[in-house]
């Protein structure tokens, strides 16, 4: 069975390039096209959703020159990912936290949203300044927040206190399923497979919450050297697997 979704930590942009005597950037350069190779393979595979992270909260560590060259490449792939996401009739959704992200790319971002949102091919999730502790800590301050408001507007002839504990009361009650409504991923289902390139064998702060049940498999190819019968490897792996959610063999 093919997984319906497949989320991707796309690694190893820097070694690849290191070991072809080229700057990191050449790899991310690289690292850009595969992706939109892939999104096509994963698709006539029967793949349904694609999850990439492309950059996380914690890349901003990484030197100016190397940062704003990603921020460009993203700007040149915003700017033909309208006609690709036609093309391929593929929406496009980011997460993360989008507040730190320059002007025109913030903008780039709504309208690719916007004109890609009828199409019923493949689902392309790009996680751009996406880091899952604050995706979670985003999702609980914007929960709050709504919770507070319809106390204080539903009930504002009440006493502080009743309204306290109507609150309390609301938050006591928060399943599991309510808050993910809060979460960047609100209406993506969960990934079943996750696929990390260049043998790191951690997540690296991507969709902690969402990956939960997910199986993982790990590559030692670099990013730049994915291609469809690597893809086709790790949907192998999948199969092999015993997808069991916590119940009995
Ligand atoms: C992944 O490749 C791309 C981003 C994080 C933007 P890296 O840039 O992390 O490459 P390595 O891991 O240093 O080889
Ligand atoms: C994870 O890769 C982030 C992306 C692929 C965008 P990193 O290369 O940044 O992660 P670490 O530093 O190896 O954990
Ligand atoms: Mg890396």
């Amino acid at each position: 069975m093919v997984p319906k979704h497949i989320a991707l930590i796309m690694d190893g942009n820097g070694r690849w390039a290191k070991a072809k005597g080229k700057p990191r950037t050449f790899g991310h350069k690289k690292g850009s096209e595969t992706l939109k190779q892939i999104c096509k393979d994963a698709y006539n595979l029967g793949v349904e959703y694609i999850t990439v992270y492309a950059f996380s909260t914690e890349n901003w560590k990484r030197s100016t020159e190397e940062v704003s060259f990603l921020m460009n490449l993203l700007r040149s792939y915003l700017k033909e990912s309208i006609k690709n996401a036609t093309e391929n009739n593929m929406r496009v959704r980011v997460i993360g936290d989008r507040e730190d992200l320059a002007e025109d790319i913030k903008e780039a971002i709504i309208k690719m949203e916007e004109a890609t949102k009828d199409f019923t091919g493949l689902n392309l999730t790009i996680a751009l300044n996406y880091g899952g502790r604050d995706e979670i800590l985003r999702g609980i301050k914007k929960q709050m927040n709504i919770l507070i408001k319809e106390v204080t507007i539903e009930s504002s002839d009440e006493t502080a206190d009743n309204q306290l504990t109507q609150l309390l009361n609301k938050i006591n009650n928060i399943n599991e399923k309510d808050f993910t409504l809060y979460l960047d991923t609100k209406g993506i289902p969960d990934p079943d497979l996750m696929i990390r390139t260049s043998g790191e064998l951690r997540t690296s702060n991507f969709l902690p919450w969402q990956l939960a049940y997910t199986e993982f498999y790990f590559t030692n190819c670099h990013w730049p050297d994915f291609n469809r019968s690597e893809l086709e490897k790790a949907i192998e792996y999948y199969n092999q697997r015993d997808r069991r959610f916590g119940g009995a063999k």
